[in-house]
């Protein structure tokens, strides 16, 4: 049987569920394939550690270089993630002629122009399924299943350690600082969390599915990206009475020529079933003009799920190389000369629905002059709730909007916060569907 020999660049999480994946299942694989996958190298710094599968002799090294260097293996699997060494690794297995499998969602969409590029000059392809969504075949979908399509529009829950985070409070009340404990102990936390918490980590996957599903220019820096830690326990109950759900929603929709892309937090109904994705589970909604909507739903993140995407990417090169065809589905969708440079609407054109929180001293007249203001920028109340708890000495009014403009709630907001009354930033949320 023909053999597809592998290298992988990092025994991490993801690096070790791949190589259980190819040692546990590859007779199975086999079978499905045509040839055998060897996985001929694997490169960490901590060799000896026991990560309960068994190596073949001489395939462990602490040298990365060793592995993309190997003139016998076919195909790179890069989990060591960053933007340093894992982009060296990757130029310089390209410049070898070696195809690349990646989960490194940092890396891709801030360099992912530039390292497409080297690779269509090379007639190598690369792969990067397990960079969004783990184990849901997001990239799959979008690249072969809707290719009929025009996409209008992909709305989602990106990151497992947020939706962990905030389930936990909706669910258990437990608090923020507990809940992000809970979500490194399980391992989907990034090595660094503020990326989860900020909303970088679902921005990073924003931009390649944006990229992907318009044919558009990978761009990161112009996606508007807000993270949950302003989010309170207050705000969460409040939605959770109010018939909602707050979750951090990955959002980018195409129309006239533009992209409003972003990532905020966001009250769902509970019509909407991304308000039922709980826990670390992530989930998309897809619309496209002939599908209309349709549901991805799965594990994010972690060893085994996120490894079974990048396996299933080996197994698309692997069978591109079984059948010597140097026609691969198009790594960003579209025909590389059809990739445009699209440009992104500002958060400021968008118009919503609101819920915003005000931290008010509890002193006569208050409420009419910040309803007088939201009446001076054409903002509508719906409704009005405010508690008689305290915190610090102000009381929360929690209101909710009809439909209004982005810019004029930032106007109105930036004057209410100049009143007397209020004693810290209004939050804000915007609800969805
Ligand atoms: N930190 C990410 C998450 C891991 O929490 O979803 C998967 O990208």
């Amino acid at each position: 049987m023909k053999e597809i020999n592998v290298g992988i660049l990092g025994l991490g999480t993801v690096g070790t569920g791949i190589a259980k994946i190819l040692i546990n299942n590859g007779p199975l694989i086999a079978s499905r394939l045509g040839a055998k996958l060897v996985l001929k190298k694997a490169a960490d710094l901590y060799i000896d550690k026991d990560r309960g599968i068994y190596f073949d002799k001489d395939v462990l090294t602490t040298d990365p270089f060793e592995v993309v260097n190997d003139p016998k293996i076919d195909i790179i699997l890069e989990m060591i993630g960053g933007q340093t060494i894992a982009k060296d690794l990757i130029l310089k297995a390209i410049e070898n002629g070696k195809h690349i499998v990646t989960a490194n969602k940092a890396l891709l969409s801030s360099q992912g122009g530039m390292l497409f590029k080297a690779a269509a000059e090379k007639g190598v392809t690369i792969a990067f399924e397990p960079s969004v969504g783990g184990c849901m075949p997001i990239i799959k979908t979008i690249r072969e299943s809707l290719a009929g399509n025009n996409i209008q529009s992909i709305s989602g829950i990106l990151n497992g350690t947020c939706n962990y985070i905030l389930s936990k409070i909706t669910s258990e009340g437990v608090s923020f600082e507990d809940a992000l404990a809970g979500a490194q102990t399980a391992g989907f936390a990034e090595a660094d969390p503020t990326l989860d918490i900020e909303g970088y980590d679902t921005a990073h996957k924003l931009a390649i599915l944006s990229s992907i599903a318009f044919g558009m220019e990978i761009n990161l820096k112009d996606i508007y990206v807000e993270g949950i830690t302003s989010i309170s326990a207050m705000d969460i109950e409040f939605a959770r009475q109010s018939g909602y759900r707050i979750k951090l929603l990955a959002i980018t929709k195409f129309s006239e020529n533009a992209v409003d892309a972003r990532v905020h937090p966001t009250m769902i109904p509970l019509s909407n079933p991304l308000s039922h994705v709980d826990g670390s589970l992530n989930a998309v909604i897809i619309s496209g003009d002939a599908v209309g909507d349709m549901m991805l739903y799965g594990h994010g993140a972690g060893m085994m799920p996120t490894a079974s995407a990048a396996i299933s990417d080996v197994i698309d090169i692997a069978r591109s190389l079984i059948n010597n065809s140097a026609s691969f589905v198009p790594m960003q969708s579209f025909q590389v000369a059809q990739i445009r440079d699209i440009p992104f609407r500002s958060i400021d054109d968008i118009s919503s629905c609101y819920y915003i929180r005000f931290s008010a001293k509890d002193q006569p007249g208050v409420l009419s002059k910040i309803s007088g203001i939201l009446g001076n920028h054409q903002i509508s109340i719906k409704s009005v709730h405010q508690t008689e708890q305290k915190l610090n000495g102000a009381v929360p009014i929690m209101m909710l909007t009809h439909v209004a403009k982005e810019v004029e709630v930032k106007q109105a907001l930036a004057k209410i916060s100049s009143l007397d009354a209020i004693t810290s930033k209004p939050v804000v949320i915007r609800i969805e569907g």
